[in-house]
């Protein structure tokens, strides 16, 4: 075992080995359609059913998110890679940022990918501010999956990677 130093790399480096799967998360502020990767995603609670995912106070999907009432989680598969990297580049021109990326609309207006194997749409529950980031809970309103069951996309030590043997 060897301690490491207690820092924010250092964190990234033990969580990195949590493997996690990837979504999308999507809202649309002001007409203006946001979109951001995330792995913070978890599902909270059954009873009422719940989601939650984290977002960094800075970002501009949380300034959205405090201007509207809905969003929704497309869980993506493996080989989503580009799209995952998409919407994860730090200041990517928001207009069209889906011309690119195919996509439905749920009955709010929120984009969700095609490609996803699962969709969440949600009203936003509360926002708990926990240091940088902000905990996002979602009253789950809709819940649909893909014909297609294929594999997840996963992200592992800071890279994208297929489920082994699928
Ligand atoms: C695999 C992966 C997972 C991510 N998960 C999160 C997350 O859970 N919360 C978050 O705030 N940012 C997360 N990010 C970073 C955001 O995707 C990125 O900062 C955001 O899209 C930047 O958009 P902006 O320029 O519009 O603020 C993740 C990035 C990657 C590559």
């Amino acid at each position: 075992m060897r301690e490491l130093e207690l820092d924010a790399q250092s964190l990234r480096t033990v969580a990195g080995r949590y493997a996690t799967g990837v979504a999308v998360v999507t809202a649309v502020a002001d007409g203006v359609e946001h979109a951001m990767t995330t792995n913070s995603f978890a599902s909270l609670s059954l009873d009422p059913l719940l989601v939650l995912f984290c977002v960094e106070r800075s970002s501009r999907f949380h300034e959205a998110l405090k201007q509207t009432s809905h969003f929704a989680v497309s869980v993506l598969p493996e080989g989503a890679d580009h799209t995952a990297r998409w919407f994860s580049l730090r200041g990517r021109p928001l207009a069209d940022q889906f011309a690119e990326v195919p996509h439905m609309r749920s009955e709010h207006g929120v984009p969700l990918v095609s490609e996803a194997l699962g969709w969440i749409e949600c009203s936003i529950h509360s926002m708990i501010s926990a240091g940088d980031h902000d905990i996002v809970i979602g009253s789950v309103e809709k819940l649909s999956i893909s014909e297609q069951d294929a594999a997840p996309l996963l992200f592992w030590k800071g890279r994208f990677h297929g489920l082994p043997g699928s």
